[in-house]
């Protein structure tokens, strides 16, 4: 891969060990994918939080380095909530020790903001570079704004927003991220059921990038659960929806009459291609979403907010909630920061008996790992609850579980 003479400098220790070291992450990644130089990237989003996920030899790597962030980062949700973390039923030396791997990073220029939605922070824009490892805020970066990521590790995250360039390969090449696979759904859907989908098609899609006919049009919020789900249940970290996403007009290779030309600009993308659509197809039976939606045992956690609740999501748990008081745990999980400007419809949540939680989450934060059986409407949060918590799970929508917090 070439370097430039102070990427050189750098790869040959000349600012230092961490520096070095982190040079030496981003070339390895690079020489094995097939890139041919460094690109600057405008953000990065760090995963390998959670004292649960890394574990003391993840904090003593994370404190061994120095340095200093060169682009805006933040961090992948932790263990607990930082002030809250007591009520959560979270044990002292556990709140320490996670305490210290987020100090770690702070000194390393990264912002304690512990989010899986760092686009409600800052919105990336179309065709911005990025290194972001959270793999639903990487599905939802590239699929539904535009922006170019790779779903990258929690070290050559780091050493992205150390260095401030990633490798270009993957998902920064425009050719890969065509189509490579229809899904045709056949019904409308709604809600949570893009979640279900996803969960139901991820495993057949692997590492593909899909494009979805729908009849019906989702919603941003929809399209991040959709992400979110293929993404865990499956290895997706681009889909296109025709007629929705900002690239579901690109072109497969074998038909790339107008991809010829470069295609830097966003409408430049917006080429009529509804009948150049990849002949790999697979046909959703809708009545398969049905059945994963209705698939439920009694739960002892509700647990909302997975990838972390948007303003409007907050709204329709208000609306499900008509005041009432809720009889079992509940827990919607929201960043912190983004949750400020949502600060008086939290407390209006909070005023049922509903537990609002920031910086954390129902798979990342041990204390999950107490409950029995979690209903939650996210398709991601039912494939990894039962994998990472130990939890039974079972998906309805926002509705559904609101009614079961209540009933
Ligand atoms: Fe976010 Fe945790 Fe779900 S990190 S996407 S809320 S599993």
């Amino acid at each position: 891969m070439y370097l430039t003479n102070d990427e050189e400098l750098i790869y040959n220790g000349g600012q230092g060990p961490t520096l070095q070291k982190m040079m030496e992450i981003l070339v390895a990644l690079g020489d094995i994918y097939g890139a041919k130089k460094l690109i600057p990237v405008k953000s990065a989003q760090i995963a390998g939080v959670s004292y649960k996920t890394i574990g003391d030899a993840g904090l003593e790597w994370i404190s061994d380095l120095k340095g200093t962030a060169k682009v805006p980062a933040v961090l992948n949700p932790m263990g607990m909530d930082r002030t809250a973390w007591e009520s959560m039923g979270i044990d002292k030396k556990f709140a320490l020790k996670q305490e210290e791997i987020i100090r770690a990073y702070e000194k390393l220029g990264i912002k304690a903001e512990c989010t899986c939605t760092p686009y409600y922070l800052e919105r990336p824009r179309f065709g911005d570079h990025l290194a972001w490892s959270e793999s639903s805020a990487v599905c939802f970066a590239n699929s539904v704004l535009g922006a170019r990521t790779n779903r990258e590790g929690g070290p050559s995250a780091l050493a992205a927003a150390l260095v401030g360039k990633t490798a270009e390969y993957g998902l920064h090449i425009k050719e890969n991220r065509y189509p490579t696979v229809t899904i045709k759904v056949k019904e409308p859907i709604h809600g949570a059921e893009y979640g279900a989908l996803g969960y139901i098609v991820g495993p057949k899609v692997g590492d593909g990038v899909p494009i979805f006919t729908l009849k019906s049009t989702p919603s941003e919020d929809e399209l991040k659960h959709l992400g979110a789900a293929l993404a865990s249940s499956g290895a997706v970290a681009l889909f296109h929806v025709l007629d929705v996403t900002p690239e579901q007009y690109i072109l497969p290779p074998d038909r790339m009459e107008v991809g010829k030309q470069e295609l830097e600009n966003e409408d430049d993308w917006k080429v009529p291609s509804r009948h150049f659509l990849p002949r790999d197809r697979i046909d959703v039976d809708p009545g398969e979403v049905k059945k994963l939606m209705s698939e439920h045992a009694e739960p002892d956690l509700i647990a909302l907010g997975c990838p972390h609740a948007s303003t409007q999501e907050l709204k329709d748990i208000i609306s499900a909630l008509k005041g009432r008081k809720v009889k079992k745990d509940v827990w919607v999980c929201v960043g912190r920061s983004a949750a400020e400007k949502d600060a008086a419809l939290i407390d209006e949540i909070r005023q049922s008996g509903v537990k609002v939680l920031f910086d954390t989450c129902m798979v990342v934060s041990p204390a999950a790992n107490n409950f029995k059986r979690m209903m939650v409407n996210s398709g991601k949060a039912l494939k990894y609850v039962p994998s990472m918590c130990g939890v039974e799970a079972s998906i309805g929508t926002t509705e559904e579980c609101i009614e079961e917090a209540c009933r």
